[in-house]
This record gives C-alpha cells, structure tokens and sequence, in this order.
C-alpha cells in the first residue's frame, strides 16, 4: 500500500463565504482555512497520514467517521487519546481498509466546533468496479445558525436546543455555499456522495430532473442499488447516489431537501444538450467492502434512551454539566439525556465483547425525539421483527418512542463509543461506550 508523506490539517479560525450573497463574511473554524475542509481523496488500502495541528483556542482531535481503524486514532478524548492542546499537534495514521464515503470532525465539544464549521469529507476510492461517471462531486450538507450580521457567535445553543430537537439552523449550505450548482450535459451519469454534517437537523433529500440509484450508505456498498426516490439523512449518514441527469421537463434538474409542504434546492443541475429517450442501464452494485459476516447471537444487551428528570437526574446532571459543559440551565431544569440511566460518559465500559463475537443491541427510545444511533469501529445492521436484517450502517435514526435491534461482529479491539450523532444530545450525555477485547 502507498504511503502518503503528512501533510498538516490544521484546526483554525477562518473568514468564510458561508452566508446569502448580500451578507458579510461569516467567522468560522476552519480546516486548513476552508469551511468545510477540502476533501481528502485516497484509495482502498492506501494509509492517510494527516499531522493535526489545533490552533484554535480550546482543546481538539480529529475522529475519522465510519473509517474501520485502529482504536488509538478514533480521536476520541478521554477514551481513545488525549485531548491535542491549543498549539499542540497529533499524527494520524492508518489503513483505509473499506472504500466509500466518510468524513471528519472534532470530538471535543463538537457541538461548538462543529456549528463553527469543522467537518470535511474523506473519500476513499474503489480499486475497481467503482461506476463510470461524468462526475463524482462530495455534498458536504450543513446547517448553521445565522444571526442578523452572518455571524455565528454566541447564537447557538440554548435551552431548548439541548432539552429538545438538537440545535436546528436557519440556514442550509451545501460545500459552504447556500447555492451549490453545475453544468452537465443532459443524461450525464454523476456519482453524488451526500453527507450530513448538520449538528442536529434530519434531511428529507428528493429527485427532480434525476432518474437514480442509492448504491451505498454510510460508506457501505448496497448488495442491490436501490432506486432513489426520496431519502432520509440523519446527522452523520451518507448516501451514494448515481444519477442520470435527465431533466426532461427544463434545462434545470435538482436534489431537493423537503420540508414540510415545500422544499428547497440543496443542489441544482445547468443541463446542456438536447433532451433524449434514451436511458442508461441501473449500474452494478459496489464491491462489497471486507466487513464480517454477521455469526450466532446471544442474547441482546439492552440500552435504554431517556431523558433523566427528578432527583437522580439532576444529581448526576449537575456533575455532569459542572465537568463537561457548565450547562446551568440544564442543570436548573434537571434534564438531560441518558443511557440506562447514566447521564454522564461512565468509568466502565456499557459492556465488553470478545473479538470476533457478533454482538445484538436492543435499543430502545423511551423520549419523544428522534436519535441518530452511531457506533464507532464497526459498521452494525439493524435486525428487523421478521429475523431479516437491514444494509451495513454506522449510523441509524430512531424514531420517537421506537425500538430497535442492531447486530455487528466486535472484530476491532479497543474502546468504542456509542452514541447519538445529535450533538446536544450526546453533549448533554447520549454517550457511552464498549469495549472489545
Ligand atoms: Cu461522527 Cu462519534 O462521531
Ligand atoms: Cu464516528
Ligand atoms: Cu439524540
């Protein structure tokens, strides 16, 4: 496998061009200077080498999403190394083992860094059978809370984003740009790798002028594509579409995100050339990545989603928030979220696994919100009431008041977190963790 040298990522503050045209230019964290980070293009089995350097002015690490690595550069705090000081620098290095689209991010305070606009895309091509395509573009989807001036300070998270929903924005960018479009010819065949990097809103993403095909989620190759219609992104998942531009109506074709009775272009198609009949066969499925089959289950462990009130709750609440966050209105209100009752990152592991054991959770949503279930190291399927089991994810939305089975082979060793992608939620203790051994 090559080896690239290291080049610096580098965690700073930035101006950006994230904001409507006739607003100034929004401060943000950056990557290297760019909101969101440009994206890191590598191929199955190459090693990504990246010097993390934080200058920004609190703690940080880089976790690489959904990539299958060594427990020691998940990048999380605490768990899996220490925290990378203002001025200090971490190296990451490791084997791309699963080809698809991932990303990165902070986890530390990500709910802050990340709503200042660090994310980026890490994009790990095929050594083959990857579909032939006019253009394969990342669509790096965020939602950012705007004030009056374009300004993000101090106008996120309050009260409500962490007691609620998560914090929503008032303000959609695809790449960093409210008004993400390119010119293709009509009936060109282009590959669009759709991540949520939104802290806490769901996308409800739909065809107009396309005719496609979902060949992959959260990285993971599809056995069938599977025609795409509409499709729903819950902060972190990813989907790879292949698109036919088709756009027999006008010369415009979209992805639109749907909200409600309305919806919005999240990207927009300039078609060029003639309309034609004529349509392209659906493409192959991907190589499938080397993922373990899943083997014999034991019983399930249970985890339990709530939202602790009365005493206990607010006990632990306070220490929680004390240490973590100085979330005084939460602390006050006596609510925050929790695992089997523990709102806090625990000492010991939720439990262990052997390696190699395949391992069913039974989660279940005792709150009136949506999660979205994300487990570090492995990629998980949801086992549905029929005994059938759902494609490879690292990620899954749970619906309110819903429960659900997931089941992985515990083939990585180490420490792994598990928890929702909500950022306020796992901020305000939807947090936990397991242990292979
Ligand atoms: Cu996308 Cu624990 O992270
Ligand atoms: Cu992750
Ligand atoms: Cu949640």
């Amino acid at each position: 496998a090559q080896t690239e040298a290291a080049e610096t990522l580098t965690a700073r503050a930035a101006t950006a061009r994230i904001a409507p045209a006739d607003y100034p230019d929004t401060a943000v964290w950056s990557y290297n200077g760019a909101v969101p980070g440009a994206p890191i293009r590598l191929r199955q089995g190459e090693r990504l080498r990246r010097l993390f350097r934080n200058d920004l002015d609190q703690p940080g690490t880089v976790h690489w999403h959904g990539i299958r690595i060594d427990n020691a550069m998940d990048g999380v705090p605490g768990l899996t190394q220490s925290v990378v000081a203002p001025g200090d620098s971490y190296l990451y290095d490791f084997e791309l083992p699963d080809a698809g689209t991932y990303w990165f991010h902070p986890h530390n305070r990500a709910w802050e860094q990340m709503a200042r606009g660090l994310s980026g895309a890490l994009i790990v091509e095929e050594t083959n059978g990857a579909p032939e395509v006019a253009l394969d573009e990342v669509l790096l989807i965020d939602d950012w809370r705007l004030s009056e001036d374009g300004q993000i300070a101090g106008g996120f998270n309050d009260m409500h984003d962490w007691a609620h929903a998560g914090r929503i924005g008032n303000w959609v960018t695809v790449n960093g740009t409210g008004g993400w479009r390119r010119m293709v010819a009509r009936n060109a065949r282009v590959r669009l790798r759709l991540i949520n990097a939104a802290n806490a809103r769901i996308f409800n993403v739909a065809a107009q002028g396309l005719e496609g095909w979902i060949v992959a989620l959260d990285g993971m190759p599809l056995d069938a594509p599977r025609r795409f219609d509409q499709l729903t992104l819950a902060p972190a998942q990813r989907a790879d579409l292949v698109v036919d531009v088709t756009a027999t109506v006008d010369e415009k074709a979209y992805l639109v995100g749907l909200e409600g009775n309305s919806g919005y272009a999240l990207a927009t198609f300039d078609v060029d050339g003639e309309a034609h009949a004529e349509r392209l066969p659906a493409p192959n499925a991907l190589p499938a990545n080397p993922v373990s089959a899943l083997g014999a289950v034991n019983e399930a462990r249970r985890i339990e989603l709530r939202m602790e009130g009365g005493a206990m709750g607010s006990m632990r609440g306070a220490t929680m928030s004390g240490r973590m966050m100085g979330m005084s209105e939460l602390v006050n209100a006596g609510k925050v979220w929790a695992f089997n009752g523990m709102a806090d990152m625990p000492d010991n592991p939720l439990f262990e696994a052997r390696a190699g054991e395949t391992v069913k959770v039974a989660i279940v949503n005792d709150t009136a919100w949506p999660h979205a279930m994300h487990l570090h190291g492995h990629h998980f399927r949801q086992v549905l009431r029929d005994g059938t089991t759902g494609p490879l994810r690292d990620t899954l939305l749970m619906d309110r008041d819903e429960s659900v089975e997931i089941a992985f082979v515990a083939d990585n060793p180490g420490d792994w977190l598990l928890h929702c992608h909500m950022l306020e939620h796992s901020a305000g203790g939807m947090m936990t963790w397991l242990r292979v051994t």
